[in-house]
C-alpha cells in the first residue's frame, strides 16, 4: 500500500478540487458496474455513493432501484451543481448518515488521504446488515499520486477492511470494454 502524502489537508482539498473542475463532464463509472453492485442487494432502499463527481452512479442506481433513496457525497464545490449530491469530505462522519444504508459503495477510494478513516465512517454508515461495495482500478492503473493518494492491492484492501470491522465476502473484476482495463468490485459486510 502507498499513500501520496500532501503538505497539509488544503493541499489536498486544493488537488481534488482542481482535478474535478478539470474533469466535470467525465465520467469513470459503467452501469454494468452498478447493476453488478445492486445485485448483492436488489432489495436496497438507501443507497450512499462517495466521491460521486457529476453524478452518474446516482443515475444508475435510480434506473435499477427506482423507489431508493439515492445521495452522493462530493468534496468539491461543484457538488451543488449535482442533484441529490452533497458537498462533503467522505471521511468526515455525519451523523444524519451514520447507520443508514442499505448500499454504501464508492469507486473514489483511491482519492483517501487516509483510508482507514474513510473505511471506518463508511461500515459505519451501514444498516445492520448492508453492504460496502468498493470499485478499484487494478495493477498499473492505481498508482498512488497527487489526485489519488491512496494505492492499494486486494490483499491490502481485505486487510485494512478487517482491521476496521468489516469482513470481505466477494470479489468481482469488471472488464472495461474499449480500454482493456480491469477494475475489481469489493464487496464487504459489518463483522
Ligand atoms: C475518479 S472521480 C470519480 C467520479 C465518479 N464517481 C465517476 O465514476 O465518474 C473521483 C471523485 O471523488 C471526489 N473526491 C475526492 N476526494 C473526495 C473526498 N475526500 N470526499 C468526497 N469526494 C471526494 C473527486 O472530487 C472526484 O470528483
Amino acid at each position: 500500500m502507498k499513500l501520496h502524502k500532501y503538505e497539509n489537508y488544503d493541499e489536498y482539498v486544493k488537488e481534488q478540487t482542481q482535478a474535478n473542475v478539470a474533469k466535470l463532464k467525465n465520467v469513470w463509472v459503467r452501469e454494468n458496474a452498478i447493476q453488478k453492485v445492486v445485485s448483492y442487494k436488489p432489495f436496497a432502499s438507501s443507497i450512499l455513493c462517495h466521491g460521486t463527481r457529476n453524478g452518474r452512479e446516482l443515475e444508475y442506481f435510480k434506473k435499477f432501484l427506482p423507489h431508493a433513496e439515492v445521495v452522493g457525497t462530493e468534496i468539491s464545490h461543484t457538488a451543488t451543481q449535482f442533484k441529490n449530491t452533497v458537498q462533503h469530505d467522505f471521511h468526515e462522519v455525519r451523523e444524519d448518515f451514520v447507520g443508514k444504508f442499505d448500499i454504501v459503495y464508492s469507486n473514489s477510494f483511491d482519492h483517501a488521504y487516509d483510508p482507514s478513516k474513510a473505511i471506518l465512517a463508511w461500515k459505519d454508515q451501514l444498516t445492520t446488515d448492508g453492504v460496502l461495495v468498493i470499485e478499484l482500478m487494478t495493477g498499473v492503473e492505481n498508482i498512488s499520486r497527487p489526485v489519488d493518494p491512496l494505492e492499494i492491492n486486494y490483499e491490502e484492501f481485505k486487510e485494512l477492511a478487517e482491521k476496521n470491522g468489516l469482513r470481505v465476502v466477494e470479489k468481482n473484476i469488471m472488464h472495461r470494454q474499449m480500454s482493456g482495463a480491469k477494475n475489481s468490485i469489493m464487496v464487504a459486510l459489518k463483522k
